[in-house]
């Protein structure tokens, strides 16, 4: 249960980010919070998700949780640093499927969206999760690989 884990919000994901970093560290999770530290309600996500993607990608975190509103721009954003593959997911056979299939490594949420029990339940499924390694898969990550260079 060592495993490291980073955390980012703006305004519209803070309090489920609070919520969600307690029952990580009452887990046992090397959490690593890369804000917002506090509640301000003009701040942007890509101040936060962009710092926690790049420590992802760099395997400074094994995996990374990043929430606004939507989900939608915390997600956008992730994914625009090369070596991550992040998703919006609302349902559960995604948030293992997504690691296993496609080795997912940001799962990103909804603030406004989903709430903390149903966000806790996808978390560890994601987090428990691991990427099959299975040919088929590796030759579609290869070529996903291809357009970041
Ligand atoms: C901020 O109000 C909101 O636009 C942002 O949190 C997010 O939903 C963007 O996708």
């Amino acid at each position: 249960m060592n495993m490291k884990i980073g955390i980012a919000a703006d305004h519209g994901g803070f309090e489920l980010k609070e919520k969600i970093s307690e029952l990580l560290k009452s887990s046992g999770y090397n959490l690593v919070d890369y804000g917002a530290y506090s509640l301000q309600d003009q701040d942007d996500y890509p101040d936060f998700v962009v710092p926690l993607a790049k420590a992802v990608a760099s395997g400074q975190m094994e995996r990374g949780i990043a929430i606004c509103g939507s989900g939608v721009g915390a997600s956008i954003v992730a994914n625009k640093i090369p070596g991550i593959r992040a998703a919006l997911i609302t349902d559960s056979f995604s948030a293992h499927q997504g690691v296993e299939d496609d080795n997912m490594n940001i799962i990103c949420f909804g603030g406004r969206i989903s709430g903390p029990a149903l966000v806790w339940e996808l978390i560890q499924s994601f987090l428990s999760a691991k990427f099959s390694g299975a040919e088929r898969h590796q030759r579609r990550l290869y070529k996903i690989l291809e357009l970041e260079k």
